[in-house]
């Protein structure tokens, strides 16, 4: 009892302690709302640096990922230029590109297509030369639409291509 009685006096002792820092409750507020915000702008702040240092250094900006994103503009042009990235081992491949293709017509002979493997079939279209079929096969020639109608092919793709249906045929 005696000692609640005097807490009053250890109470305006603190209290006189604490004047020192805060003396109106004006500054009370102020560091409140400051101990609200500053956490939260540091965590802001923590997570741009996280996420910025992530994305910009390591991902978007190393040479593959800015490939990645200009691909589709460029797609065809790479695949001609050569010797960068995967393209040139998929150009060289005409049986990869035949399946893809070409085989929906050759394979069976859809629209009176020459058809794979008919050495008959191809003597007639061969008839003026090699380099005038693979011109028939980039450019189109009636039912066959140009490259085979995927213009996303190359040139040396649609005559690998030829060259693959051709070694079917030959002699
Ligand atoms: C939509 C069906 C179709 C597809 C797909 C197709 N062709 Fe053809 N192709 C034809 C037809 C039809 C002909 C016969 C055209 C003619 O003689 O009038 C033909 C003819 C050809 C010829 C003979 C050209 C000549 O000189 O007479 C070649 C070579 C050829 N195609 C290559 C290809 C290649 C390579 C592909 C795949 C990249 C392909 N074709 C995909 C339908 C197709």
């Amino acid at each position: 009892m005696r000692a609640f009685l005097r807490s009053p006096k250890g109470a305006r002792m603190s209290g006189k302690r604490r004047e020192s820092l805060i003396k109106t409750p004006k500054q009370l507020v102020t560091v409140l709302v400051l101990a609200f915000i500053v956490p939260i702008v540091v965590i802001v702040l923590l997570a741009q640096l996280a996420t910025s240092g992530r994305t910009y250094d390591e991902d978007a900006r190393s040479p593959e990922a800015i490939a990645k994103r200009i691909k589709p503009v460029a797609e065809v042009n790479l695949g001609a230029a050569g010797p960068a990235g995967k393209e040139p081992a998929a150009k060289a491949d005409g049986k990869a590109v035949y399946e893809s293709t070409c085989m929906a017509c050759h394979g069976t002979g859809v629209a009176n297509a020459p058809k794979f493997g008919d050495k008959k079939a191809w003597a007639m279209h061969l008839m003026h030369g090699t380099e005038h079929v693979y011109e028939n096969a980039l450019k189109g020639k009636g039912a066959m639409p140009p490259k085979g109608g995927n213009l996303t092919l190359s040139e040396a793709e649609v005559k690998a291509a030829v060259d693959y249906m051709l070694g079917a045929v030959k002699p």
